[in-house]
C-alpha cells in the first residue's frame, strides 16, 4: 500500500513496529501483535513507521497534491492519500468513507474576539460522520480487519461511537459501543443506532466505560478502537499533513486543539514531528491543548510543572491525578482520566505550547462567536477559541501570530446546547440546586414569536437592524 517514499527498509515484512512510549522500557512489538498497553511496563504504545528522510521532499509533496485529482477511492481519502507515511502494506484491506479533505476557514470575527489579526479554523466536523474521529477510524478499522477481529469495541462520549459504528459497518464487522448512560448528545446516539452498532449504555461515566473496554481487549475476538490504540493515532496524524498543504507548507506559529482523552493532541504532535524528521518542515508549531475547567486533569498537572520539568520532556511525571467526577456541558470532553496524557504532554512540551482550561461561560460564548463566523461547531471544539483568547491575553500568543485552531465536531452534533444557549436556559448542575451554574448567553439570539402579518415581520427586522 505505501507509495514510493521514504521507507527505511522496504524489504521488511511489516512497515514499522509498535514501541512503548516509556523510553526507559524500550519494549517493541510487531504491527500484527494486538497489544494496547506495554506488557512489560503498562505504558501506551506508538507506531514507528520506520520512515527515512526522502532524498527529494518536494516530490513527495507533489505526489500528495497530484492524488487530489485522481478518481481512486484511496486518493479521494484525505487519510489514505498520505499512505506513504502510514504503517500498512500495499495489499491491506483498506476501509474508507472519503474521510479528511476538510476545510481551513478564515474566521475574522473569532479572530477579533480573541484579539488576533487573523485566525484560521480547520474544521474536522466536515468528516463523514461529523467529527475528527473518522480520520483515525479509517486506519483503526482497517487494522481491525487485518487482525481478523470479529468485533470492534469502544468507550465513547458519542463521536468515537458514531465513527466506529460507521466504519465497522463499512468493513462488515460488529461494532459494540459503551456509552455513559444519559451523558451523550442525542444526535451522536442516533448516528450509532442508525449505523447498526450494538449500543450499550453503562451506568457510569466515560472513564468507567474506558476501563471496561480495556478489560474487554483481552478477548481475542475483540478489537479496541479507542485512541489508546496506536493505529487510531496514525490516521489522525494526517490532519497535520493536510493542514500544512493548506498553509502552503508555511508552518503556523500555533496550533490549538481541545483536550479530552488526548488522542487528537497526541496525533497532531506526532504528525508535525514526522514532517520535521522527514525534512518536510523546518520547525513544528507550538501545540496547545485546551480543556474544560471541570474536566482538566492535564491542565492542572501542566500548571504545577516547574520550568525545569517543562524543559525535560523525556522524563515526564509518572502518574496523572484523575478528576474523579468530571463536569462540563461540553460532553465530548467530559473525561477525568485521559489515557493518552503522557504522549500529548510530551508533544506539547517539546513544541513549547501550553495546556490550559476554560470556563463553561467562556466555551459557550466562544462557540456562539464561531457560529457568527458562519462556521459553527460543537461545544468541545469551541474550547479552542476560548483558550486562544486567554492565551493572547496572557501573552503566550502574539496578536500578529499565525494561529490555526482545530474544530473537532460539527455544530449539529449538539443542537440542544445551541438552542438552550440562545434561549438563555443553558445551565450545568441540578436544576434549582445551589450548585447550579446558570450561563448567560452574551451572544444570545432567541427565536421570536410574531403575528402572521407583513407589518409584524417588518417591525422585527427593523428592531434587529
Ligand atoms: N472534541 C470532540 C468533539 C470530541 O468528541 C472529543 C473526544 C474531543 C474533542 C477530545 O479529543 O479525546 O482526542 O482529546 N471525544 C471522544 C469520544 C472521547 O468518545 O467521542 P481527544
Amino acid at each position: 500500500m505505501p507509495g514510493n517514499a521514504a521507507r527505511a527498509d522496504k524489504k521488511k515484512a511489516e512497515p514499522g513496529i509498535q514501541r512503548c512510549v516509556n523510553g526507559a522500557c524500550g519494549a517493541t512489538y510487531g504491527l500484527r501483535e494486538r497489544v494496547y498497553l506495554c506488557s512489560r511496563c503498562g505504558e501506551t504504545l506508538e507506531i514507528d513507521c520506520g520512515l527515512a528522510r526522502p532524498r527529494n521532499p518536494e516530490s513527495l509533496r507533489r505526489e500528495w497534491a497530484a492524488r487530489t485529482s485522481s478518481r481512486s477511492a484511496l486518493d479521494a481519502s484525505g487519510v489514505w492519500r498520505f499512505r506513504d507515511l502510514l504503517p500498512f502494506k500495499n495489499n491491506a484491506p483498506i476501509v474508507t468513507l472519503r474521510e479528511g479533505n476538510t476545510p481551513l476557514f478564515d474566521a475574522p470575527r473569532s479572530a477579533k474576539y480573541c484579539g488576533l489579526a487573523g485566525l484560521r479554523l480547520k474544521h474536522q466536523g466536515y468528516n463523514p460522520t461529523g467529527s475528527f474521529k473518522d480520520t483515525g477510524m479509517a486506519t483503526a478499522v482497517t487494522q481491525a480487519a487485518i487482525s481478523g477481529a470479529r468485533t470492534a469495541v469502544c468507550a465513547s462520549t458519542g463521536n468515537t461511537a458514531a465513527s466506529l459504528a460507521a466504519y465497522a459497518a463499512r468493513a462488515g464487522m460488529q461494532a459494540a459501543i459503551l456509552l455513559p448512560h444519559g451523558q451523550v448528545s442525542s444526535s451522536k446516539l442516533a448516528q450509532s443506532l442508525d449505523y447498526g452498532a450494538l449500543v450499550l449504555e453503562i451506568e457510569g461515566n466515560f472513564d468507567a466505560c474506558m476501563r471496561l473496554v480495556q478489560e474487554l481487549g483481552d478477548d481475542p475476538s475483540i478489537y479496541v478502537a479507542n485512541s489508546i490504540n496506536p493505529f487510531r493515532i496514525e490516521g489522525q496524524k494526517t490532519v497535520a499533513f493536510e493542514m500544512m498543504e493548506q498553509c502552503g507548507w508555511r508552518v503556523p506559529d500555533h496550533v490549538v486543539v481541545p483536550g479530552g482523552n488526548m488522542g487528537n493532541s497526541t496525533a497532531l504532535g506526532k504528525g508535525f514531528q514526522e514532517l520535521l524528521d522527514l525534512g518536510l518542515i523546518r520547525r513544528v508549531p507550538k501545540l496547545s491543548v485546551i480543556q474544560a475547567e471541570g474536566a482538566a486533569p492535564l491542565a492542572r498537572m501542566f500548571a504545577a510543572l516547574s520550568p525545569r520539568q517543562r524543559a525535560d520532556f523525556d522524563h515526564l511525571p509518572q502518574k496523572l491525578e484523575a478528576v474523579e467526577n468530571p463536569q462540563t456541558l461540553a460532553t465530548a470532553i467530559k473525561i477525568g482520566a485521559p489515557v493518552s496524557w503522557k504522549k500529548a504532554l510530551r508533544s506539547v512540551l517539546r513544541s513549547g505550547g501550553q495546556i490550559i482550561s476554560v470556563s463553561e461561560q467562556e466555551i459557550a460564548d466562544a462557540k456562539a462567536m464561531i457560529g457568527r463566523d458562519s462556521i459553527g461547531c460543537e461545544p468541545a471544539s469551541a474550547t479552542t477559541v476560548a483558550g486562544i483568547k486567554k492565551l493572547v491575553a496572557a501573552g503566550h500568543i502574539g496578536r500578529k501570530d499565525d494561529v490555526v485552531a482545530v474544530l473537532t465536531g460539527h455544530a449539529l452534533k449538539d443542537p440542544d446546547y445551541m438552542i438552550r444557549y440562545h434561549e438563555g436556559t443553558l445551565s450545568l448542575g441540578a436544576k434549582d440546586e445551589p450548585a447550579e451554574l446558570k450561563l448567560a448567553g452574551a451572544f444570545r439570539n432567541a427565536p421570536q414569536r410574531v403575528a402572521a402579518t407583513k407589518a409584524a415581520i417588518l417591525s422585527s427586522l427593523e428592531r434587529q437592524r
